[in-house]
C-alpha cells in the first residue's frame, strides 16, 4: 500500500477529504504523515484527530534552507513515505526534495492549469481572476510538482461551471467540492500503479 505524506499550510479540508476517502475504502493508501510550515494550521489538528503523525517544520526555527529541507527529508524517511500530496502548502518545494521524490509529488490547484496558476495565485485570488476574465468554466487540476509553481504535467483535471451571479466565495466553494473528490481519485490511480509518465506526457492505463 502506498504511504502518503500530506503537506498543508491551511485549513486542511483536502487533507480531511483524503482521510475520509481512505476510511471509506475509496483510496487504497495510508496517510502516514502530515507536515505543515504553520504551527496553527487546521490541517495539523485534523491529522491529530485521525491519529496521523503531524509535524510543524518551519524555516524560521531552523538556521538555513538546507537544514529545513533536511528536516523534511528526515521526517519523510522516518515514516517510509512513497508519495507526497501538497494540499494548500504555500511554500515552494526545494529541488532536493523533488529529485528524491521524482514524479511522486502531487499538488492540487483550484483552476484549469495552465490558466490562473503561478506564484501568488492561491486562495480567492484564483477565483477572482477567473471571474474578472469572464470565464464560463472554472475547474481543478491535480498535477505533478516540478521546480516551478503550478507548471508540472496534469494528472487529472475537472471542469466546474461558473454561474452568472458567482462571487469568488461561491465559486471557490463549488470548486472545492470537486477538489475533495478528484484528489483521492488521482492518488488512487497511483495506488493502482496506473499512471505512466514520460516527460510531460502522462497517460492513465
Ligand atoms: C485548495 O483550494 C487547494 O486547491 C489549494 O489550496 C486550497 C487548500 O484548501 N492548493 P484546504 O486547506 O485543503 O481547505
Amino acid at each position: 500500500m502506498i504511504r502518503v505524506a500530506v503537506f498543508a499550510s491551511g485549513g486542511g479540508s483536502n487533507l480531511n477529504a483524503l482521510l475520509e476517502a481512505v476510511q471509506s475504502g475509496r483510496l487504497d493508501a495510508s496517510i502516514v504523515l502530515v507536515i505543515s510550515n504553520k504551527a496553527e494550521a487546521g490541517a495539523l489538528q485534523i491529522a491529530r484527530e485521525y491519529g496521523v503523525p503531524a509535524v510543524h517544520i518551519s524555516q524560521k526555527s531552523l538556521p538555513s534552507d538546507d537544514e529545513f529541507n533536511k528536516a523534511i527529508l528526515t521526517a519523510l524517511k522516518e515514516h517510509g513515505v512513497d508519495m507526497i500530496a501538497l494540499a494548500g502548502y504555500l511554500k515552494k518545494i526545494d529541488s532536493c526534495i523533488i529529485r528524491e521524490y521524482k514524479n511522486r509529488i502531487l499538488n492540487i490547484h483550484p483552476a484549469l492549469l495552465p490558466s490562473f496558476g503561478g506564484k501568488g495565485m492561491y486562495g480567492l485570488k484564483v477565483h477572482q481572476a477567473v471571474l474578472d476574465y469572464g470565464c464560463k468554466v472554472a475547474g481543478v487540476t491535480v498535477h505533478l510538482v516540478d521546480e516551478e509553481y503550478d507548471t508540472g504535467p496534469p494528472i487529472l483535471q475537472r471542469c466546474v461551471p461558473v454561474e452568472p451571479d458567482d462571487t469568488p466565495e461561491t465559486l471557490a466553494a463549488r470548486v472545492l467540492e470537486q477538489e475533495h473528490k478528484i484528489y483521492a481519485e488521482a492518488l488512487q490511480l497511483f495506488a493502482e500503479n496506473r499512471v505512466k509518465i514520460q516527460g510531460r506526457k502522462v497517460s492513465i492505463k
